[in-house]
């Protein structure tokens, strides 16, 4: 996929308020123009926040995992297709992956579907009733996302290059847990640099802390630019 370094970094906007998102977005200005929302700011007025990302000429990332009946799950995103968002994700459940796809068409919403959640293993899923390993059940829902016609997956650095094999090339592969060279981990047990992550087959990063926690955020978005840079060059 060519894109543009810059086009493939995407920063969680994990803060409180929209007063804090807003403070910085104007520090990151032009290093940035792809914002990830999810639940803490997604329930403060985050998703208004959006619309006037988009309105501004940013690309938004929805990160609300909908899962629901059908039914619920397609009104809900054709109102997230609405605000102008880009990315959207899902649970790969089956159900809620159809009515999701069916329901972005004519918009420019793509579905990311959420395989099993990365705080899972087999012994959570066999609490939860499932008879699969995290292995065994990530390939069954990504082979069922590509059959439904899902755009891409979220997925962690260290499964892309398996993903990637078993998907469609048009589908892309979206990857958190990314901490540039000798950045502190936090609570991520997985983590890769930018170049490393790219080289395994991600097409769009996103990063959280690193950025949000900066000292100088436009710095550090500005070095991760350069480190996704470096790997178009080799
Ligand atoms: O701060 P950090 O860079 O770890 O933030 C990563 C972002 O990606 C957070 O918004 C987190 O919720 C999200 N995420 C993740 N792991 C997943 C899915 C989403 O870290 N499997």
């Amino acid at each position: 996929m060519t894109l543009d370094p810059r086009e493939r970094l995407i920063v969680a906007l994990d803060v409180a308020s929209v007063a804090e998102a807003q403070t910085l977005v104007k520090r990151l200005g032009a290093s940035v123009g792809f914002y990830k929302i999810g639940y803490q700011l997604g329930f403060a007025g985050g998703l208004e926040f959006a619309q006037a990302l988009v309105d501004a000429g940013n690309q938004v990332f929805i990160d609300m995992k909908l899962h629901d009946i059908g039914h619920t799950v397609a009104r809900g995103v054709e109102s997230i297709a609405r605000l102008g968002a880009t990315f959207l994700t899902v649970h790969a459940y089956p159900q809620t992956m159809h009515a999701a796809v069916e329901a972005r068409a004519g918009s420019k919403l793509r579905i990311l579907a959420v395989t099993v959640l990365t705080s899972y293993d087999d012994a959570d899923l066999a609490a939860a009733g499932y008879d699969f390993t995290v292995p065994e059940l990530v390939a069954e829902r990504a082979a069922q996302a590509r059959d439904i016609g899902v755009d891409g997956l979220v997925c962690a650095a260290e499964e892309a290059v398996r993903l990637r094999a078993l998907i469609r090339p048009s589908m892309v592969l979206v990857t958190p847990g990314i901490r540039p060279a000798g950045a502190a981990t936090g609570d991520q047990k997985r983590v890769m640099t930018p170049a490393a992550a790219i080289r395994a087959g991600a097409d769009y990063l996103v990063v959280g802390r690193p950025i949000v926690a900066a000292a100088d955020p436009k710095a550090a978005a500005e070095a991760i630019v350069a480190d996704i840079a470096a790997t178009h060059q080799n």
